[in-house]
């Protein structure tokens, strides 16, 4: 079975599914264990007692009623501080009860500030579902919006299981949002569209701006990789181009044997494949060792009888057998196990389960409705003017036909995928890169696959200020959410005591809002749902 959106961070779930494009999720924490104890020695629920919140199913329609909404709490080092919210976004969020503790910056929030942590499960994730199906038809309260409206309505409305639970909405305690990835750049649309909800926030690697040829993920992994590793990797690439577009059907064949992929049909699925190696990058932390899979791979191609190749690298006649060698003799195995490669690799076949399956607890399905309708972020190929380490006959109509597959209900062709308009909608509601709000502080790593898409991305230069900080240090995926990764790497610290001291200065401010701006309507417009349906 091939490794989910989630890469090796080897979530317990895995699917069988053709290749989508990488997810920008959050980092995992290690698993708490142990008894928890408050600061006043009182024995608490375990870190996994779950708790559930009954959750508006459409907030534009209350009328629709509510549905059970799953999450996670701890009044470890409670004591009267700030109520600190967190959602992992687009995964089953039980494996992240790691943020609920000291193992993150959640937790050392909570610990510096005498405050209570939460993660809450997003909509259409996990368990907590308004709709019985993933259907496309199903999909109609999975909006970003909906998304957000969830996170104010819980502060406001959620009765905590701790001393005074009842008594700690916004109106009378601060509330913290923190999150990385999607939910780090959640946090920066929350902030902007219900602005008297959350007093500060604490976004990690937030992918705020939605790009739909998101080509530029490649760019700090070509960037940070090995300099021999990327030298091979793009000889490789620049002779897959030229035979995959040309006619010699004996070299073409020839070539897809190589990786031990000759059954794949199309060719978009032969370089799509290739992909999987570099979004490896995407697991990476500063305190994963060299025995990472990125780095075995790139040991594979650039380590010749204990040599290691010169930074231009060996070059193609010794490479391209190299990463062959590699998916024979391991690679293929663990992404697909037993599976035949077309079912793993093959995404043309739109009566394939992973397009048919429409069962709850999927979140490669339910991302990809985002994905389809809001945000794209459809890695692929690089413009011409930019070296390759990604195959440019993977292009953005490899995921737009997929979008149709998947969702064959509701989108009859890829002209019924709004993509393009749910990213302008998104880009200008929201903000985006021109987000400016009070008390939103940016964590990014020079390393991040996704930095681009976030307020560090070359060419933005959006200023650090006081009120909005962007601190940036040598770290990859929310490298800054993990307690571990300062340990390691102080750049990474650097960047954790920066937020950990806004934190403080800001919470040192806190005024309870004035009673009539507490229900402020969100500014801007709400998503016109029925826009993402055929008539
Ligand atoms: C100790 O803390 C627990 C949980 O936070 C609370 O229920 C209890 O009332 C506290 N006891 C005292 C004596 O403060
Ligand atoms: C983290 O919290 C645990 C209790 O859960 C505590 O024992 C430990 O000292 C804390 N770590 C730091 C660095 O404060
Ligand atoms: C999905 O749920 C809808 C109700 O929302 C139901 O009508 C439909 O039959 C379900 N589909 C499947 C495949 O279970
Ligand atoms: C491949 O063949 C087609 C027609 O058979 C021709 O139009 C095209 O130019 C050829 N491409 C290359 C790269 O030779
Ligand atoms: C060459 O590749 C090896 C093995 O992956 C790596 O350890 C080394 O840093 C690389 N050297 C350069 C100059 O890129
Ligand atoms: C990988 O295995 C295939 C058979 O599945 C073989 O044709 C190909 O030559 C192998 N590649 C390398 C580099 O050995
Ligand atoms: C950001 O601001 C610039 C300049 O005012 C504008 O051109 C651009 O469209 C804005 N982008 C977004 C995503 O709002
Ligand atoms: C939503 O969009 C549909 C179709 O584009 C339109 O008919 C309807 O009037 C819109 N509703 C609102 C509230 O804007």
């Amino acid at each position: 079975m091939l490794t989910s959106i989630f890469g090796s961070l080897a979530l317990c779930v895995q699917v069988a599914f053709a290749i989508f494009p990488r997810a920008p999720i959050v980092a995992l924490p290690k698993a708490p264990s142990g008894p928890v104890v408050s600061r006043n020695g009182t024995q608490l629920a375990p870190i996994d007692t779950v708790f559930f919140f009954d959750q508006l199913v459409d907030h534009t329609n209350p009328s629709l009623g509510t549905f059970k909404q799953r999450y996670w709490h701890t009044a470890e080092f409670y004591e009267t501080g700030p109520i600190i919210l967190f959602t992992p976004g687009e995964a089953n969020a039980e494996p992240f009860t790691g943020y609920l503790t000291n193992e993150t910056i959640n937790g050392q929030i909570a610990q510096q500030q005498n405050g209570a942590t939460i993660v809450l499960e997003h909509r259409y994730y996990g368990l907590s579902n308004p709709v019985p199906n993933l259907s496309g038809e199903n999909m109609k309260f999975h909006t970003i919006q909906q998304a957000i409206d969830d996170l104010a309505y819980f502060a406001n409305e959620v009765v905590l299981p701790q001393p005074n639970g009842d008594k700690l909405s916004p109106a009378t305690t601060p509330w913290i949002l923190i999150g990385g990835s999607y939910s780090g750049a959640l946090t920066s649309w929350t902030m902007v569209n219900q602005p008297n909800v959350f007093w500060a926030g604490y976004a990690s690697s937030a992918v705020v701006e939605a790009i739909l040829n998101y080509w530029a993920y490649f760019q700090p992994v070509r960037e940070f990789m090995p300099a021999n590793c990327s030298a091979d990797v793009e000889a490789v690439i620049a002779h897959v181009d030229q035979v995959f577009t040309g006619n010699d059907t004996t070299a073409i064949q020839a070539l897809k044997d190589n990786w031990g992929l000759g059954e794949l049909t199309f060719l978009d699925d032969v370089a799509s494949a290739l992909m999987e190696n570099l979004f490896d990058w995407q697991s990476l932390q500063p305190d994963v060792g060299p025995g990472a899979t990125f780095f075995e791979f790139c040991d594979a191609l650039e380590v010749k009888d204990g040599v290691n190749a010169p930074a231009t690298g060996w070059g193609l006649d010794t490479a391209l057998p190299a990463w062959g060698s590699f998916w024979n003799s391991s690679y293929l195995a663990d992404i697909c196990g037993d599976d035949d490669v077309s079912d793993c690799l093959g995404t043309h076949d739109a009566s394939a389960s992973f397009y048919t399956d429409t069962a709850v607890d999927n979140a490669d399905r339910s991302w990809f409705w985002i994905v389809c309708n809001e945000v794209g972020f459809l890695q692929d190929g690089p413009p011409e003017d930019v070296p390759a380490i990604v195959s440019r006959v993977v292009t953005t109509d490899y995921s737009f036909r997929q979008c149709v597959d998947m969702f064959s209900d509701v989108f009859a062709s890829t002209a019924d995928v709004p993509m393009a308009a749910g990213i302008a909608n998104v880009d200008s509601k929201y903000d985006g890169w021109n987000v400016s709000i009070d008390r939103l502080f940016f964590g990014n790593g020079l390393r991040d696959p996704w930095r681009e898409a976030t307020v560090s991305a070359d060419g933005v230069d959006r200023a650090s200020t006081a009120t909005q900080p962007i601190a940036i240090g040598d770290g990859f995926h929310t490298s800054d959410l993990l307690t571990d990764n300062g340990l390691v790497d102080p750049t990474v610290l650097a960047v954790q005591k920066q937020g950990l001291s806004f934190m403080k200065t800001w919470l040192a401010e806190w005024t309870p809002p004035s009673t009539s701006s507490k229900r402020d309507e969100p500014q801007g417009r709400r998503v016109n749902s029925s826009r993402f349906f055929r008539s």
